[in-house]
């Protein structure tokens, strides 16, 4: 592994080389709406096997596959539920992964041994001109080192990838900010495995019943069995000591005045909520979808400005609320403190 890695322009140039270059069997960072990713071809064990190296991903860890068009679906996948198609007439394309029953052309490196496969269909057009240029389904995913936050612009995959892949395309920073939505059917409930910008009300418009896993907001053992195994790893964190303080902005305000030191950075939704004290404040966003967009750009700028330690203002736990907290949380070490 030693490339002289290429950040390129999202063109149709670029990207047919990219494509060209998927089916060399190679690794390729691609832009989508949520995160950038690390994409490859998802039928090939050996291609897929270079994600996993230029990560440094544990291998038991399942990749998404990607798509765009429906009529891939049904080659990939043993049974689509009325549910899932449901959900896919919603909100594909966009930001939601539906874990399925994969067929045998789905490789176990790509399911790292999963009998299941997550797909998803992005929405962003570079990403869907490159499965077209690739003439493939791509599995990719976040295209961070493993621990780091996932990238939202094509510097923060540069950062990680340099010498790692061949090239990057760049297509500016991520609409959404978070990754997808990832959720699994169990007969006519949809269970949410990780929270993402399509919510729980978003997905309650086509199911009654949504149960959100335990795993979303609280913490999984290192041993525990877990329906998504990507809740075992502990994701996103910087290298600053991160505490979530959950409370109104009078109290957030209080608890620093009386608990932060010289060193002590806050997080918060506006620079208002800082004002007068003293202290370094970095802002990441007034409403939920601000946050989602900002939060891992930030979470890079902890580790960037070198600082130690952090508290930030507890995101809303509602709609795209609910994704900014779980990786908030996890950037965390779920340290939160109630007010
Ligand atoms: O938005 C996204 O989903 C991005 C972009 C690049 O598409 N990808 C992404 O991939 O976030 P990754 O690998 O960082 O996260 C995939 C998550 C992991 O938590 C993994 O455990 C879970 O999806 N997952 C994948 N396949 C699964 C399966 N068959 N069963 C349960 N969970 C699965
Ligand atoms: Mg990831």
């Amino acid at each position: 592994m030693n490339y002289d890695t290429k950040l390129l322009d999202s063109s149709k140039k670029s990207v047919e080389y990219a494509g060209e270059l998927i089916r060399q069997g190679e690794v390729v960072g691609m832009p989508t709406e949520t995160v950038y990713g690390l994409a490859a071809n998802a039928l090939d064990p050996e291609a897929v096997k270079k994600i996993f190296i230029a990560k440094g991903r544990p291998q038991d860890n399942p990749l998404i596959v990607h798509i765009s068009r429906m009529e891939m679906l049904e080659g990939l996948v043993t049974e689509i539920p009325e549910l899932a198609k449901k959900c896919a007439g919603e909100f594909w394309p966009g930001p939601l992964t539906m874990i399925l029953p994969k067929r045998g052309i789905i490789p176990y490196t790509t399911s790292a041994g999963l009998d299941t496969v997550g797909i998803r269909m992005p929405s962003n057009k570079t990403a869907r001109a490159l499965i077209d240029a690739s003439g493939v389904p791509l599995a990719a995913p976040s295209a961070n080192l493993s621990g780091s936050p996932s990238p939202t612009k094509a510097i923060h995959v540069y950062n990680d990838m340099n010498g790692r892949i061949p090239c990057i395309l760049d297509d500016g920073g991520c609409a959404v900010g978070v990754e997808s939505t990832v959720i699994a059917f169990e007969g006519d409930n949809i269970r949410l495995l990780r929270p993402g910008f399509i919510s729980v009300e978003d997905l309650k418009t086509v199911c009654e019943n949504v149960t959100v896993d335990k795993g979303v907001t609280e913490a999984v053992a290192a041993d525990a069995v877990v329906a998504s195994p990507g809740m075992k790893y502990k994701h996103y964190a910087p290298k600053a000591d991160v505490t979530i303080i959950d409370g109104s902005l009078e109290d957030y305000r209080k608890y620093c005045a009386e608990n932060a030191d010289k060193e002590t950075v806050l997080m918060v939704f506006n620079e208002s909520d800082a004002e007068g004290m003293g202290l370094k404040a970095i802002v990441y966003g007034c409403d939920s979808k601000q946050q989602a967009q900002k939060l891992f750009d930030v979470l890079r700028q902890l580790d960037e400005l070198n600082i130690k330690k952090v508290f930030a203002r507890c995101p809303k736990k509602t709609g795209v609320g609910l994704a900014v907290y779980n990786r908030l949380l996890r950037a965390a070490g779920f340290q939160v403190i109630k007010l």
